[in-house]
């Protein structure tokens, strides 16, 4: 009850010290809400390396790593308030916002891989989406990737019956909503901040992430049971506000795009690596029992997730859905 209170403050002050800041000297502030050590957060720091050289300093790029100053229920609010500058929230955390479409990238079993999803990205749909920002002053700058999620809970997660009454964590996205519901689990929204404890003290049960967030989160450690069910992609569109980036000279934007670029490939170079030494972390953790589903049963998962594409009509747009299912065909 107190939060919003505690929030605003924060805000505010933030806002202030922005306008602050001196005429020549630009500061961006970046936040986020994973660690250091996962491709969202390497390509927030190669970012900061690249503008602060490529301006000999005049740019100076500060990262706010773990939700050190907003979490996931702030971030995007803080960005159009003036307090951050760069945000770079999941894909599912658009919808919660007046975005619905973006939750087609939570559609399970949709992408066979990154490439897929980066065919779409690139294509007219993923334009098309992050023009749609526009709507709330908010600029795309690109989308980043993480990787595939899997399952965890304190029992395997190989077929539908094993998430029966489960409570899994989710992000605030009603197609990740309407998959857990699927599999006859319940949907339990909370911030990534939140979760870890939430997991320890039996609030609830079990959540999906890639291994990269399992791990720097410490998920493995307080979740006996990994599946490695790759049912569905997480990745981030890197934003900021309209009115930040009109007040730049045109030289500084353009030296700020070339550098968020470069920063979205390294981030989405280091990702595979990354889920590799994950799963060496939990394997050298030896309290996590991993399992990897057969075939058969991936498939069933797949078939018990099927009635979320007839909820994707309504909520991301049949004719968005016809034409991103077209374009992977
Ligand atoms: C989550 O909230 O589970 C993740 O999407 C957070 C993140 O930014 O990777």
């Amino acid at each position: 009850h107190f939060r919003p209170w505690a929030t605003l403050f924060v805000l505010l002050l933030l806002a202030c010290r922005a306008a602050a800041a001196s005429p020549e000297g630009i500061v961006i502030r970046f936040s986020h809400v994973v660690a250091d050590d996962t491709p969202k957060g390497i390509a927030a720091r190669a970012f900061k390396r690249i503008a602060e050289s490529r301006s000999n300093g005049r740019i100076r790029v500060e990262v706010y790593p773990r939700s050190t100053l907003f979490d996931d229920n702030d971030e995007i609010l803080a960005l159009q308030m003036g307090a951050v500058e760069i945000v770079a929230p999941s894909l599912s955390k658009f919808g919660k916002i007046g975005f619905p479409s973006f939750e087609l990238f939570d559609l399970p079993f949709l992408f066979r891989d990154t490439e897929e999803v980066h065919r779409i990205m690139r294509g007219p749909v993923g334009r098309q989406l992050l023009a749609d920002l526009n709507r709330q002053q908010i600029l795309g700058l690109g989308y980043l990737d993480n990787g595939f999620k899997q399952m965890s809970a304190n029992r395997p997660l190989l077929r539908r019956s094993d998430y029966a009454g489960l409570r899994m964590r989710i992000q605030p996205s009603r197609i990740i909503a309407a998959q857990m519901i699927a599999l006859g689990a319940q949907a339990v929204p909370l911030a990534l901040s939140e979760t870890r404890l939430a997991l320890s003290t039996r609030v609830v049960d079990g959540t999906e992430n890639p291994l990269s967030n399992f791990v720097t989160q410490g998920i493995h450690e307080v979740q006996s049971h990994l599946s490695l069910t790759q049912h569905g992609y997480l990745g981030y569109a890197v934003v900021t506000s309209q009115r930040f980036w009109q007040q730049l000279k045109p030289a500084d934007r353009e030296l700020l795009e070339g550098a968020m670029h470069e920063a979205i490939e390294i981030g989405n170079n280091v990702a595979s690596a990354h889920e590799r030494r994950a799963l060496d972390v939990i394997h050298a953790w030896k309290e996590t029992h991993v399992h990897r589903p057969s075939e058969a049963q991936r498939s069933e998962l797949e078939a018990a997730m099927r009635p979320v594409y007839e909820r994707a009509k309504t909520r991301i747009g049949a004719r968005l859905l016809e034409q991103t299912l077209h374009e992977l065909s």
